[in-house]
């Protein structure tokens, strides 16, 4: 409800700017057709999981790139790792606590921090949840041992951007079940977004993108990477050095992630294969949504509120959703043959509940290719009744913007069927 007044007295604002109101009726829902992810861009059909594999899904991925994304660079030659510390008697004893600097710089200037818990019950490598916070790694429980992150805001009048003590410890707790997944034999590790870019229009000057300025470059081309794709590159690096950690099992990583950081899981694993299985929790427009509904959030909605999420190409689509080459059913696509679960929450409008359910709908042919089910379903289910039967899973659960304990028990239990 919160965000909807504030979304509202947003928009009221801006009106003089953007035509488009947000909608809400499914009747006034324009007709839309959505790209056939099994027809290449030639007309031809896709008729194996080979073809899609090696033509279709590069296809769809470069798409996703040029007009929604952008491209990001390669991993930098110089990324390295470094264990900070390391407490085995975390989580009531139950955990190991670990922080990893992962350095995207020789000389150790930019780096993000990645925290980690491990269950100390385990026989071998485990596998894990891995996803961004939005306040800090401390944020994420109450636990003293955690390192501060320092926040990244938009500079006040007085200048300075990085701030500590801006979130309390645990301010976002209720969002990391920590001991729950602990219990079910699950690490969980997760990074402070603003480590690999701060989430605001800074025209792309303090987070990773310099790093890869050609001589003379001021900020990315116009499909090349804005904040989403440069989070998703920074999980990516983080994947790295999960191959170099004997504690966890690198190909049992799901991504996973809320709102923004939900359409950041969608796009690391689709940039990214080693992540095993994504995780999506009402992540709305630019992530599970279809964008061709428009319904709730729309891309001139999120251009204008967040200018610095998209890549610049993407602002050619503002309510001009028709234009768009690809859909967002096809993100869910390019995560096949891997497991994807998609999460909503009823009174989410803004993320459009049913667009997202929609999404893993249109994405189930490309896993028929495989040989697997998808959702097995094309009626929406009732609210609080997940559905998991196959390789997409998805629930809309009571409740509205906000990922918890609810959301994270299905996703165990979605993620137990595949890593167990
Ligand atoms: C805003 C934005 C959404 C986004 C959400 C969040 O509501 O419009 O696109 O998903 O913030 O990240 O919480």
């Amino acid at each position: 409800m919160k965000r909807l007044i504030v979304g509202a007295i947003f928009l009221l604002g801006y009106g003089t700017l953007h035509a488009q109101k947000p909608n809400y009726d499914e009747s006034k829902m324009p007709p839309y057709t959505l790209p056939d992810p099994l027809k290449m861009e030639n007309g031809q059909a896709v008729t194996s999981a080979k073809m899609w594999k090696e033509k279709r899904r590069p296809e769809i991925q470069k798409l996703f790139e040029t007009h929604v994304y952008g491209k990001a660079p390669a991993h930098p030659k110089d990324l390295h790792f470094k264990v900070l510390n390391e407490d085995k008697y975390a989580v009531g004893n139950m955990a190991t606590r670990k922080e990893v600097a992962v350095y995207f710089t020789k000389d150790e200037k930019q780096f993000m921090t990645v925290l980690m818990y491990i269950p100390n019950k385990r026989k071998g490598a485990v596998p894990m949840f891995f996803g961004l916070n939005f306040k800090g790694n401390h944020s994420v429980s109450e636990d003293p041992g955690i390192t501060q992150s320092v926040i990244r805001m938009k500079p006040g009048p007085d200048g300075v951007e990085g701030r500590t003590g801006v979130f309390k410890r645990g301010a976002e707790a209720s969002r990391w079940p920590i001991e729950m997944l602990i219990a079910n034999g699950y690490a969980v590790a997760t990074v402070y977004r603003g480590d690999i870019d701060p989430d605001y229009d800074d025209g792309y000057q303090n987070g990773v993108q310099p790093l890869f300025y050609k001589e003379g470059q001021t900020r990315p081309a116009a499909d090349e990477w804005g904040t989403l794709a440069a989070w998703a590159w920074g999980l990516s690096c983080a994947m790295d050095y999960f191959k170099t950690d004997p504690d966890i099992d690198s190909e049992k990583v799901a991504v996973v992630g809320h709102s923004r950081h939900g359409k950041t899981a969608l796009w690391t694993a689709a940039i990214d294969p080693r992540f095993a299985m994504a995780i999506s929790n009402d992540s709305g427009c630019g992530g599970a949504a279809l964008t061709k509904r428009i319904y709730g959030e729309t891309v001139s909605i999120v251009n204008k509120l967040f200018p610095h999420w998209f890549c610049d190409n993407f602002k050619k689509y503002n309510d001009k959703e028709e234009l768009l080459p690809v859909d967002q059913h096809q993100l869910i696509a390019l995560m096949a043959p891997r497991p994807v679960y998609i999460a909503s929450a009823i009174d989410d409008k803004w993320a459009d509940p049913k667009g997202e359910f929609l999404s893993g709908v249109h994405a189930e042919p490309v896993y028929k290719l495989f040989g697997l089910d998808g959702l097995n379903t094309t009626k929406m289910p009732a609210v609080d009744q997940p559905i998991r039967e196959g390789s997409i899973g998805y629930h809309v659960r009571t409740g509205d913007h906000d990922i918890n304990l609810y959301d994270w028990q299905q996703f165990v239990k979605f993620a137990d069927q595949f890593f167990k």
